[in-house]
């Protein structure tokens, strides 16, 4: 049985604890969270925990990147259990600052042109920026708010958010945050399902309908893997995928530069990636897959 882990509620007393870390020579990690934890964010506190001798764990469900009638409200929250999890993980400190210790008592309406906030820039524009405007500015913000606080020399995201985790390795390079960004891969459910905190608001018939996200990505890597280098014939195909679960319409599906997101129309010429978005119900679910670099 793992040490529990000390709860810290401000960003002041976070900073002051990373400080002391890292002036006895500690590696400091940080593992961004917006709580209701799973095995997927286990798998990023364990990354953590082997490569760093501290590791924070913030538990923030962070009202700016969430845009009107999207779900802040009913997104489960559930302290108790994310403290024990993370004390059995063997983390160190659970940073878990609330709206008014993060963000004042002022608004928090980013968009308002009252707060100091960062802008993604045009990463932050498309797919997931794009059908939730506003998204990654609330992101990029929490994020360098969140890097403020817990001063670490690593922070920990997953490749399950690859527009998030591109969005915020450009911000660590461009604002020359010193910080390293490591990417951590997608733990799935034994059916493929992506796991995600907004799982448990699926109902039965969502849960299983949602299966249909991973059987159209795996389609699309299958093709890939046999040679196909035609894009709009792979998305032909996932399309058809999707066209088969009326209960999960999908949002976005595409194929592109696993870098800079850009749209690809043949495939070949360097790492690859297929994202997409799909409603199930309420439940907004993304999910991606790597498409192989050479054919
Ligand atoms: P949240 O959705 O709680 O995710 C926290 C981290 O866990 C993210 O880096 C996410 O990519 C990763 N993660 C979630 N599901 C995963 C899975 N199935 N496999 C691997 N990693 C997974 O992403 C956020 O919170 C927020 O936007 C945050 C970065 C904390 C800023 O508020």
């Amino acid at each position: 049985m793992a040490n529990e882990a000390i709860v810290v509620h401000t960003p002041d007393e976070m900073r002051h604890l990373s400080y002391e870390w890292r002036a006895g020579g500690e590696v400091v990690g940080l593992v961004p969270t917006m709580g209701a934890l799973h095995e997927g964010h286990l798998s990023l506190a364990e990354r953590a925990r082997e490569e760093c001798g501290k590791v924070i764990v913030s538990v923030f469900v962070n009202p700016t990147q969430f845009g009107e009638g999207e779900d802040f409200d009913t997104y489960p929250r559930d302290l108790d259990r994310d403290r024990k999890l993370l004390s059995d993980a063997g983390c160190d400190a659970i940073f878990t600052p609330g709206v008014a210790k993060m963000y004042g008592e002022g608004p928090t309406d980013l968009s308002s042109g009252e707060r100091t906030f960062v802008e993604a820039g045009s990463l932050g524009e498309v797919f997931e920026g794009k059908d939730r405007p506003g998204h990654f500015r609330g992101v990029s913000t929490v994020v360098a708010m969140l890097f403020n606080s817990a001063v670490p020399h690593r922070a920990y995201f997953g490749e399950k958010d690859f527009q998030q985790l591109k969005v915020i390795e450009k911000m660590a390079r461009e604002l020359q945050m010193g910080i390293e960004i490591v990417g951590c891969q997608i733990v799935r459910e034994p059916d493929g399902l992506a796991m995600s905190s907004r799982n448990a608001n699926l109902s039965p018939e969502e849960r299983e309908a949602a299966r249909v996200i991973y059987r159209s990505l795996k389609t699309g890597a299958n093709l890939a893997e046999g040679g196909e280098g035609d894009v709009s014939a792979i998305l032909r195909e996932m399309r058809k995928v999707f066209g088969e679960e009326p209960l999960a319409p999908l949002k976005y599906i595409a194929v592109v530069d696993a870098e800079t997101l850009e749209p690809l129309e043949t495939l070949g010429e360097g790492p690859a990636r297929v994202l997409a978005a799909a409603r199930v119900g309420d439940v907004r679910l993304i999910d991606n897959i790597s498409l192989p670099s050479a054919l």
